[in-house]
């Protein structure tokens, strides 16, 4: 393949991706959204395998790679469960992070270059940056990885002065560049580069250890943008400019959609992507939110039927335990049985509701839910005193009202689903255990809440067979 082809083949790919992140924007798109990235990466992947950098000697190595880390992802996609897809997602930043350490210092090594005066002193600042970017996403993305899957603690790990002790390791870093970057030689060079991958991987440990459960969400987006700037920084070093634009496209994405998540967590993104953001849920520390009062009442299944039944406008709140339980499409049979006795049935859906973005739209768009009846927290959160009953699936964090009236509460501030202002609630979970981010719910207690007892999906099939009949 000529070089123009190839250059045609990468702006195509480009394109493609760009109309890609317009179409998953919304799930009525997502689908074609899917399939231009799908079509971009195949354009990307074969314009780079027949392009004109790549000797026939060297396609057989491709292909094998090829062959190995698509099975490898092949197997991966297809044995996740939904609810671990976060944690897949921080491992394979984490590569993207390790490809762009190797290959900073597969350029560096790289003797074939000869590049002299401002050319050596750019490609080498791309090497240096590319490495120091790659190695903060491997090392935060494995700890990511850790926490998520809760192989490491959840609790924030603060070591004294940890925020001084950043400001040292961004001198040094500094100091390391100077070095690295006047060094005569290679081998000269190579110890600077040791000591500032070192001390990024150990400031990547560092970032993500001393964040609390409950903000992980915003350090895995932010782990993706930094994940788009290690390959963009890799494009840099390979000259290859779709990689650039893919990075770049990438890494702005992340940044976007941490600061969405920042405001739906009342998190402070400035301080977020500054790293200063230790302590998890800041008022966590505190530790003196209220314990919740009063008794909590059950109810069975047939009752839960009869209040739906009875009731003329019920908003659904779906959340992890909904998806833990898989309990979506019997969701779906509930709502369309509902709506065919005239009930008006709206979901209601927080912005962090489950494990990942999206999580509960998608599970919804799975069941075949409509979307023109799936709410967002803006657009539904002043319409709760106007329903009857609102059933909470598996939700727990979003809908704490502590965190609307107890300003000791660790997640004091964070906007969540004012579910309580409805004229029923009825809460679906097991037990009385926390959710995530590991407070008490004082929604239980109220005197017009219910709870229902049980695995979402067992009690719903119960609901519906009480509904029909
Ligand atoms: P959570 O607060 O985690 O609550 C989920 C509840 O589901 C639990 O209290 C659990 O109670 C119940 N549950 C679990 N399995 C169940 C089952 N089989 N049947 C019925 N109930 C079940 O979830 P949420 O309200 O969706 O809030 C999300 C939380 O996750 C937030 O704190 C958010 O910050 C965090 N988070 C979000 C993301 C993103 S991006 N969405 C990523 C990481 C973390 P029982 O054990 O008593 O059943």
């Amino acid at each position: 393949m000529s070089q123009s082809l190839a250059t045609m083949a990468y702006l195509g790919a480009a394109i493609l991706f760009i109309l890609s992140l317009g179409g998953l924007s919304n799930p009525e798109t997502s689908r074609r959204g899917n399939l231009f990235g799908m079509l971009g990466m195949a354009i990307a992947i074969l314009a780079t395998v027949f392009g004109p950098r790549v000797t026939t000697d060297g396609i057989a190595w491709i292909v094998a790679a090829l062959v190995i880390g698509g099975g490898i992802g092949i197997y991966a996609a297809k044995v996740v469960k939904m609810t671990q897809m976060p944690e897949l997602v921080a491992l394979m930043h984490s590569l993207v992070g390790l490809a762009a350490c190797l290959v900073g210092f597969a350029s560096y090594v790289d003797t074939s270059l000869h590049l002299e005066g401002a050319e050596k002193i750019i490609h080498e600042v791309e090497i240096y940056v590319g490495i120091l970017i790659g190695a903060v996403t491997f090392s935060g993305s494995l700890i990511a990885f850790g926490k998520l899957n809760g192989k490491i603690g959840g609790k924030p790990l603060l070591l004294p002065a940890r925020h001084w002790l950043n400001l040292v390791a961004l001198l040094v870093v500094i100091y390391f560049g100077r070095e690295f970057i006047n060094a005569p030689s290679v081998e000269a060079g190579m110890p600077a580069l040791i000591i500032m991958t070192v001390i990024a991987l150990l400031f990547g440990i560092h970032m993500v250890m001393a964040i609390g459960g409950a903000d992980m969400p915003v350090v895995v987006s932010m782990l993706n943008s930094y994940s788009g700037w290690a390959a963009a920084a890799t494009g840099f070093m390979l000259s290859n400019d779709l990689l650039i634009v893919t990075g770049a496209l990438v890494g702005s994405s992340g940044a976007i959609l941490s600061y969405i998540m920042c405001n739906a967590m009342n998190r402070n993104f400035i301080s977020v992507i500054a790293g200063g953001f230790g302590s998890g849920a800041p008022k966590a520390a505190a530790g003196a939110a209220a314990q919740p009062q009063g008794e909590v009442v059950a109810v069975n299944s047939q009752e839960t039927a009869e209040m739906l039944r009875d009731a003329k406008r019920v908003i659904i709140v779906p959340g992890y335990g909904m998806a833990v339980a898989q309990a979506q499409h019997t969701v779906f049979e509930i709502t369309k049985t509902l709506r065919e006795k005239g009930v008006q049935v709206q979901f209601a859906i927080h912005p962090v509701a489950g494990r990942m973005p999206g999580h509960m739209n998608v599970l919804l768009a799975e069941a075949k839910v409509p979307y023109d009846i799936v709410m967002e927290m803006d657009e539904i959160n002043e319409d709760f005193p106007d329903a009857d009953v609102v059933i909470v699936i598996g939700a727990n964090d979003i809908v704490n009202p502590s965190a609307a009236e107890d300003p000791t509460s660790p997640i004091a501030g964070m906007p969540v689903l004012e579910v309580w202002k409805a004229k029923h609630t009825i809460v679906m979970k097991r037990s009385m255990a926390s959710g995530y981010a590991g407070v008490d719910n004082p929604l239980f207690y109220k005197d017009n809440n219910r709870m229902l007892f049980g695995d979402a999906k067992k009690m719903l099939d119960e609901v519906l067979t009480a509904l029909r009949g």
